[in-house]
């Protein structure tokens, strides 16, 4: 009798790849950044220490940067940041950004977001920053890699270590982390009441739950993955915070399952990417709850009516419970309750699941994607 060790498969806990095992740690990695950081209904880095509070009361723009999943993730912060201290907030491309000649004073903050904190374009960005007066924060999940080494302070998301090379768990733990800045932010600048931040955080601790619920249905976002094997191209659509989402989910679709796909603000669908609709072209909307008080929610609708018009099929991540959309849509993926800024990091997870199973479906490394890299050490 000979018991066969596969230290790989022990390595995954029993999923298929680390991609899977990295999705369903996704509860683990939001609880293990809020950790010690949000107590008595209030929020507090003492990571921000270094800088402190009277140059975070003096900071006039904050500039988010990073690439790929990690622009996302500034992309997705921008809504609530703004929203809750009243800074401008910019994002850009880490590669893009110190060869246009940034505006950068002393009152400048450049957040650098990076799974690695080893990404040379982003490192780069920091660096240039540094030189040029501004002041920098990196948001990182690794101990002691070079960006946060190369910034006034740093955030550690503590997702774990991520080994596949297409980031998912690490996505959500560095919106969380950019949330819980901005929450700081607002503390240290009364832009936010003491019952204003509470409710927040009550919110921000309920989301490993809420997300679990999700990761419930990886099964049946399989089998439509698996149904849709052979597909050439998949639109993304998405508004206000949806958005960011949007353009997340087809980042993953091309990375790991090689298919055309894009993502686009529901908004713009008219002024141009409607042309594209054609019978049969699969599109996935993220769809902003009926509460939203932004009452995008019916012209998400609308917008859903007008592709399906023109033949799209209509795959809606949309709040339990959103009647008005059933009428329209092919297949509905159910969401727990949320408020506008965290239904996001819900709205994700079936969307990650599903170009997992899609590259899996067509027999792709799902892992090792090919022509990418985990971390991005040359410029
Ligand atoms: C590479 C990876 C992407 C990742 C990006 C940024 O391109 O393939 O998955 O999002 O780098 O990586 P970082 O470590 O800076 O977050």
């Amino acid at each position: 009798f000979e018991v066969k060790w596969d230290a790989s498969a022990a390595e995954k806990g029993g999923w298929s790849s680390f991609m899977a095992k990295e999705i369903s740690e996704e509860p683990e990695a939001v609880a293990k950044t809020l950790l010690g950081r949000v107590a008595d209904g209030s929020v507090h880095l003492s990571e921000l220490d270094s800088i402190g509070d009277d140059a975070l009361r003096s900071i006039d723009r904050i500039v988010i940067v990073g690439a790929g999943t990690a622009n996302f993730t500034g992309m997705q912060a921008k809504y609530a940041i703004e929203k809750w201290t009243r800074v401008p907030v910019e994002v850009e491309l880490s590669h893009e950004f110190r060869y246009r000649d940034p505006i950068l004073t002393p009152n400048t903050l450049v957040v650098s977001t990076s799974q690695s904190g080893e990404t040379m374009d982003t490192l780069m960005a920091v660096k240039y920053a540094r030189e040029n007066g501004a002041r920098t924060l990196s948001i990182c999940n690794t101990q002691g890699a070079t960006i946060p080494r190369e910034s006034d302070a740093v955030v550690y998301t503590h997702a774990g270590p991520e080994v596949a090379v297409a980031s998912t768990k690490a996505f959500v733990a560095q919106v969380i982390a950019l949330y819980l800045f901005g929450l700081h932010l607002a503390v240290v600048r009364g832009t936010l009441s003491k019952d204003e931040v509470a409710e927040i955080v009550t919110e921000l601790n309920a989301l490993p739950d809420k997300m679990a619920t999700v990761l419930e249905q990886h099964d049946s976002i399989k089998q439509l993955a698996g149904w849709m094997a052979d597909t050439r191209s998949v639109l993304f659509l998405g508004r206000h915070a949806g958005y960011p989402v949007a353009l997340e989910g087809a980042l993953k679709l091309k990375e790991i399952a090689y298919i055309h796909a894009e993502g686009f603000a529901a908004g713009e669908l008219k002024h141009g990417p409607i042309a594209l609709i054609e019978p049969g072209i699969p599109v996935f909307v993220v769809v902003p709850s009926p509460r939203d008080p932004n009452s995008l929610h019916k012209k998400v609708v609308s917008n859903i009516q007008e592709i399906r018009a023109r033949g799209a099929r209509i795959l809606a991540i949309a709040e339990q419970g959103d009647a008005a959309v059933l009428p329209y849509a092919d297949v509905v993926i159910p969401i727990p309750l949320a408020s506008t800024l965290i239904e996001p990091l819900l709205a994700v997870i079936p969307l990650q699941i599903f170009a997992l199973e899609l590259a899996s479906a067509k027999g792709l490394d799902v892992d090792q994607p090919r022509n990418l890299a985990k971390s991005v050490t040359v410029e």
